[in-house]
């Protein structure tokens, strides 16, 4: 089973790549002027539910672009639930910047045991199973194991929805305090590769509020499965429906990352509640 979802999502995933060279530049707009869509976001999106559906027909569906129906809601229950995010990192598709992944996690129990993220235009196949490991194109992989912020290199999306009034400041004292701590930070316009990053040893650490569901499925269990922790930025468990997420190769370095983000923590409406618009993310853009 587990093959040959791969190999479905890996073929699908070339049709990501031809469309890179044609109609990519072609889009819509969500929420607002910088949220996103291409019709290659909703053909992947419908490929890859209806492929599943034959197969799963009775597992639950979240996904971004709403393929999977209003029916199923967008709660995390029991049940098993796969979760995706067709493109992660569509600004960058549009604009040809090479972090854009197909990113897929199967979730039961509340539990994340599957999960896989292609990058096409890198030709980077991450996958996971719980308890089995983490790989890149077949190969293990594990987490840098640095439990320094000093020595790290952090990820940190700078996403503009973050910037309504009260986040602003939060927003920017973040990212300097981190700049001054750590080595170095980052970002590459895609939550899932920030976590495969992590996962693979080329990031130490990584934190956004902001990301949904879909955006983090797969990315919290390659970042366990390789050794890493994937908690909450104000420390405690992590909750995929919450919109918060900070992972890190060594808990020594999440407890650290925690400290130095304190109480400058920024929250949006969650993706289990029933979504209105969200005044942070929408009025300060058209
Ligand atoms: C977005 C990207 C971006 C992150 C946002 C996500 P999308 O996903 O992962 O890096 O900052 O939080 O929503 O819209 O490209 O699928």
């Amino acid at each position: 089973m587990l093959t040959n979802v791969l190999w479905r999502s890996v073929i699908w995933s070339t049709g990501l790549r031809r469309a890179a060279s044609g109609k990519m530049r072609v889009f819509e707009t969500k929420l607002n002027s910088k949220d996103l869509v291409t019709a290659t976001d909703r053909e992947i999106e419908e490929l890859l539910i209806r492929g599943l559906r034959q197969r799963f027909p009775e597992h639950v569906y979240i996904d971004e672009e709403g393929t999977a129906g209003a029916s199923t809601g967008r709660k995390l229950t029991e049940e098993p639930t796969w979760i995706v995010d067709p493109i992660d990192g569509t600004t960058n598709f549009v604009h040809g910047f090479h972090c854009s992944c197909i990113s897929v996690g199967f979730w039961l129990d509340k539990r994340p045991e599957l999960a896989i993220c292609h990058n096409p235009t890198l030709q980077l196949v991450f996958t996971a199973r719980r308890n089995r490991g983490a790989y890149l194109n077949g190969a293990p992989i594990r987490t840098s194991g640095q439990t320094e912020l000093e020595r790290s290199l952090i990820m940190q999306e700078l996403n503009a929805a973050n910037l309504g009034c009260e986040h602003r400041d939060i927003l920017w004292q973040n990212a300097v305090g981190m700049l001054l701590k750590a080595h170095a930070l980052r970002t590459t316009g895609s939550a899932v590769m920030d976590m495969c990053l992590v996962a693979m040893g080329a990031a130490d650490g990584y934190y956004e509020f902001y990301p949904h569901a879909w955006d983090l499925a797969a990315g919290t269990l390659l970042v366990r499965e390789a050794g890493g922790v994937v908690m909450d930025p104000a420390g405690g468990d992590f909750d995929l429906m919450s919109r918060r997420v900070l992972a890190a190769a060594t808990p020594q370095l999440g407890n650290q990352m925690v400290q130095l983000l304190g109480d400058k923590q920024i929250y949006h409406q969650r993706d289990d509640e029933p979504q209105k618009s969200n005044s942070n993310s929408n009025s300060i853009f058209k």
